[in-house]
């Protein structure tokens, strides 16, 4: 991250850009972890707080990167040398002082280059395979389409904390604004050679002050999606200096690439939703009789990316007459899915795994069993219930 002093007077952007915590030729000490990530630091800008950007990863040869599975880090091709074995790379996870004894730390295993960086197709990204999951890790989903190429981005990072300085030890965060691939273009001649389907441009245009830096690069640039959850939309990849006015930060475009990552991950064995993964609720919920629906929470994170085809969801229900329920699943945004209807059977107890076709869903968020009873005189209670994604 990098800013500068006319930053200060910056209206849109600059109050939330990262100024020089840790730069070795800072003229003031290093400054003090900022937990809450909101202290305005020597110009301006603000650190990010543990645990603020969860799929964050620093990698030894002094690049960023995010958790895209458990076991894959996606980062950027200029940061490696080359698709094969790789056990030289140290990832760090899950703080945002790299000095923190609780980091997460794993040794790469293997490296996989984008086969199109340098080619006129561009597709600076590259995927790091890690020794050993990191389980439960925060994942970063990327953007498939080109809807979030636009508005106002944030970006985090270890490197630079202005053009030419030292890398930070503190995790810093910033906001660029999204910039047209015709006006990045044509701001400077750096940029003629802007690749409108592979790059991303963005930044402050007008004032510069902002942006990514050197060691920086692979790190995401990440926004909102339309339900509220980051999703990756850039790659840290090149500039011309850093924050330089007219001069933008350019990264690689995710969407473009995201079936290419995706082929490349399942390949190396992730797939961006960990299979299998099972999250359950045992705490007994009674249902009244002939009353009023009962519900039951699941909360899922972790995970990316949509909801299987093939949602499992196992239902252990103890009552007197089957036949009385009605059971429905409740996706995160509301959206409910029959897995059973009132019937006559007189059998008790449900005790079944239903498949849901949930694609259409959200795989984070809470989830939730409906249960009614429909009929008099029988009761019950939910036992267990369980949704393996
Ligand atoms: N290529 C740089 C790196 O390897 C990142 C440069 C980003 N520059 C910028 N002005 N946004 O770390």
């Amino acid at each position: 991250m990098r800013n500068t002093a006319k930053k200060a007077f910056a209206l849109a952007v600059g109050i939330a850009a990262t100024l020089a915590a840790f730069g070795g030729q800072a003229h003031s000490a290093p400054m003090p972890p900022d937990p809450g990530g909101v202290t305005p630091q020597v110009v301006g800008g603000t650190q990010a707080a543990k645990g603020e950007f969860p799929w964050m990863v620093r990698l030894s040869m002094g690049c960023g990167g995010a958790m895209y599975t458990e076991q894959l880090v996606l980062t950027a091709a200029h940061c490696v040398n080359s698709t094969g074995n790789n056990t030289s790379i140290t990832a760090t996870y899950g703080v945002a002082d790299l000095q923190d004894t609780s980091a997460i730390k794993r040794t790469s295993s293997y490296v996989h280059r984008s086969p199109t960086y340098g080619t006129s197709t561009g597709g600076d990204w590259a995927l790091i395979k890690l020794s050993s999951p990191i389980t439960g890790a925060s994942l970063l989903p990327i953007a498939t389409t080109n809807a979030y190429n636009n508005g106002v981005f944030d970006v985090a990072g270890w490197g630079a904390t202005r053009e030419g300085g030292s890398q930070s030890r503190y995790l810093m965060k910033a906001k660029v604004d999204f910039i047209d691939d015709t006006t990045c273009k044509n701001a400077d001649p750096y940029y003629r050679d802007l690749i409108f389907s592979a790059e991303i441009c963005a930044g402050d245009l007008a004032n510069g002050g902002v942006d990514t830096c050197q060691g920086d690069s692979g790190g995401p640039m990440f926004r909102r999606d339309s339900a509220g959850q980051w999703i990756q939309v850039g790659i840290v990849s090149h500039g011309n200096g850093c924050a330089r006015p007219s001069n933008p930060g350019v990264y690689t475009e995710v969407s473009t690439f995201a079936a290419a990552i995706k082929a490349a991950a399942d390949n190396l064995g992730g797939t961006p939703t960990p299979p299998g993964k099972t999250f359950e609720n045992g705490t007994d919920v009674s249902i009244p009789d002939a009353g009023a629906a009962v519900y039951s929470n699941i909360a899922v994170s972790g995970l990316t990316g949509n909801a299987p085809s093939t949602l499992k969801v196992t239902v252990d229900i103890k009552h007197s007459w089957s036949g009385d329920l009605v059971i429905d699943l409740v996706a995160p945004d509301g959206s409910t899915y029959r897995l059973k209807n009132s019937s006559s059977s007189s059998t008790p107890n449900v005790n079944t795994t239903y498949t849901v076709n949930a694609s259409s869903e959200l795989a984070n968020g809470t989830w939730r069993l409906k249960v009614q009873d429909v009929y008099s005189q029988d009761t019950g209670y939910i036992d267990i219930w369980k949704l393996t994604f």
